[in-house]
């Protein structure tokens, strides 16, 4: 008799038929002591376990939603059963050692939680139906970041995650230190006090691009600002590639080529939770169409449009707005999204401001913009941030002074430019974020593991 995780039976069934199995999780449902739904966390399926002999009938006061069951019995095909398959039991064992009184007042107890409550005991969400859906998309898109750039021939680079450069110039960084609470003895510290997570990758990934050719990270990155928002976390994954001999318009392309890869992917291997967050949905007023916006977004062009464009549209709608040189907000996005191209396609924004972008961009001829881009989505925002990453040695110095930005920590950076006009792009991708898309989940706090954000670790 072997023992089997209920997603491998499922995937089985027709082989299990009449054979005795062994299953083992948590009890989901029960209505009568009869029917005892359980589930063990590797689908969002649940198997039926049906009790025809009286002698395996478990007492009502034994049973309980969240509680650990063993059972052994035959597996037996059931046309009645949505799900094709439910298990006659010769031998029921429920598990001690729980504490029903915890169970029952925490966010497990059987009704209905908003999120923002089971962000409360964020270690017990995994149980939740909801929650455990966007854990398998998340993850699933996880291994097909790395399968889009390993099937591309591109190079994975771990980047530190502490390093002592705010590659963005601009924002807020978190320092570390290897002194505990007495830090005032900024002398023994163990980077003597320079040491800081990382806020982007972008800058060792460039010097890896020189030896690589192409080359992506993929991890963690830390940004101190205070942004209490439905898109900003402390600690967030980025998905970062540089690419060498890359002009804007290839950096356009692979971006979208990216999105879209991704997309059918979810939406091929992620059939059952998009069916259920789309279920979920609805049941909550929320009507999210989630596989048919995926779907247009694969069949269609993104739009792509200039900054200049994009700020003369704005200013149609209300003049006061914003202003030539203002950076896009999450208000201006709305409008954009609402008012100005009402198609729930992404968006590309191109030559933005050198005034609000970080130091390492290209410069247009005009002097004034940067070879850049933003993509945004609809619901999201902004998504992607990219750029042709500047190559002339004393132009990007210049930018380095007049950013104010401390050139020695810079100089390993710089010397990288005295190897020749090797001219690259770069973007870097709010994983994060795509995840909140894909799921329609408005809150990215709810689509992490454990989320990090102003006031809460
Ligand atoms: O636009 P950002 O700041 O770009 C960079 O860091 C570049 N160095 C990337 C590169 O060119 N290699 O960040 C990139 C993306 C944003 O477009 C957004 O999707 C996401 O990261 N992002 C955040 N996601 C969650 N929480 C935050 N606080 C975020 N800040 C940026
Ligand atoms: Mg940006």
């Amino acid at each position: 008799m072997k023992k089997y995780y209920i997603k491998d039976i499922y995937d089985i069934y027709k082989k299990l038929i009449n054979k005795k199995i062994i299953i083992k999780g948590w009890i989901k449902y029960y209505r009568n002591s009869i029917f005892i739904d359980i589930n063990d966390g590797t689908t969002i399926k649940n198997l039926q376990v049906i009790i025809k002999n009286k002698k395996f009938l478990v007492k009502e006061k034994e049973i309980n939603i969240g509680i650990p069951i063993k059972v052994i019995g035959k597996l037996v095909y059931q046309k009645k059963n949505i799900n094709n398959i439910e298990i006659i039991p010769n031998y029921i064992k429920i598990y001690k050692g729980y504490d029903l009184n915890y169970i029952n007042n925490s966010i497990l107890q059987n009704k209905y939680h908003k999120l923002s409550k089971l962000r409360e005991e964020v270690y017990l969400r995994f149980r939740t139906n909801i929650f455990s859906t966007i854990m398998r998309i998340r993850s699933l898109l996880f291994f097909e970041i790395h399968n889009f750039f390993n099937k591309n021939k591109y190079i994975l680079i771990n980047t530190p995650i502490i390093n002592k450069n705010n590659a963005e110039g601009a924002g807020e960084v978190f320092k570390i230190t290897s002194l505990g609470d007495s830090n005032n003895l900024t002398s023994k510290d163990l980077f003597n006090n320079e040491g800081k997570l990382t806020v982007s990758g972008q800058l060792e990934l460039e010097s890896a691009m020189y030896g690589l050719a192409k080359v992506y990270t993929f991890g963690p990155v830390f940004r101190a600002d205070n942004s209490n928002t439905f898109k900003h976390l402390s600690e967030f994954w980025m998905l970062e590639s540089e690419i060498m001999y890359y002009k804007l318009k290839d950096i356009i392309n692979l971006s979208i080529k990216l999105i879209k890869y991704l997309f059918k992917k979810i939406l091929y291997k992620c059939k059952n939770e998009l069916n259920y967050l789309e279920e979920y949905h609805n049941k909550h007023n929320r009507f999210k169409k989630l596989k048919e916006r995926l779907t247009k977004i694969i069949n269609n062009k993104f739009i792509i449009i200039s900054y200049t464009k994009i700020i003369k549209l704005l200013k149609k709608v209300d003049n006061n707005i914003i202003n030539w040189g203002d950076d896009i907000g999450s208000n201006h996005e709305k409008i954009i999204f609402n008012k100005i191209f009402n198609m729930s396609l992404p968006i590309v924004i191109y030559n933005f401001p050198k005034c609000i972008k970080p130091f390492y961009m290209n410069i247009n001829t005009d002097s004034d913009t940067t070879k850049s881009i933003d993509i945004l989505l609809p619901d999201i925002g902004e998504i992607i941030g990219g750029s042709e990453r500047e190559i002339s040695y004393k132009k990007l110095l210049k930018r380095i002074k007049n950013n104010n930005m401390n050139v020695k920590d810079l100089n390993w950076y710089l010397n990288l430019r005295k190897l020749g006009k090797i001219s690259h792009s770069g973007f870097g991708l709010g994983v994060d974020r795509l995840i909140q898309f894909i799921t329609g989940i408005n809150n990215i706090r709810d689509v992490v593991p454990f989320p990090i954000y102003p006031g809460h670790i």
